[in-house]
């Protein structure tokens, strides 16, 4: 956006980045709808899907939930989904996760994710939620 546009509405700098800071986000009653919702399914330890148009503000919404969850309850493993094979997912998974594990066996993979989620929501009574940006690009066997 030139200059020359920022002068005429008035703005302080560039709008729409994707860096907008947790406390910059507008609360929407479009965002405190997915807010509501997306801690219902947290409550119920469900699966929940957010839909909608591009750039119609998804992954905000999902950085405003889960920015918003206090740290010491709740553990968000934050990825954004490839069109890469199961692997590589779980291999996201376990990079957010900290962990540091260098084989490529599909059920060593499982095994640590597993253990981790029990010591976490067992051994430290966290909430382990798993928010997967841009799931469309998921291959289906994945998905599945
Ligand atoms: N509630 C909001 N408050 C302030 N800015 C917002 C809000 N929602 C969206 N935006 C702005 O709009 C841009 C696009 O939103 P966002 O990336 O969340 O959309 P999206 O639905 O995830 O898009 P895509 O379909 O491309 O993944 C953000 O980078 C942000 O700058
Ligand atoms: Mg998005």
């Amino acid at each position: 956006m030139s200059e020359a546009y920022r002068t005429f509405f008035g703005l302080q700098r560039e709008p729409f980045s994707a860096d907008i800071s947790l406390r910059e986000i507008l609360v929407t009653p479009a965002i405190k709808a997915v807010t509501e919702r997306i801690h219902y399914a947290i409550r119920l330890g469900a699966v929940a899907l957010v839909t909608g148009e591009i750039g119609s503000g998804k992954s905000t919404a999902l950085r405003h939930v889960t920015g918003n969850l206090h740290p010491s309850k709740y553990r968000v493993i934050y990825v954004t989904a490839t069109s890469g094979s199961i692997l590589e997912l779980y291999r996201q998974i376990i990079d957010e996760m900290g962990i540091d594990v260098s084989s490529n066996s599909r059920a060593l993979l499982t095994k640590t994710i597993k253990q981790e989620v029990l010591e976490l929501s067992q051994g430290k009574k966290m909430k382990v939620i798993l928010v997967i940006d841009e799931a469309s690009l998921l291959r289906l066997p994945v998905f599945a």
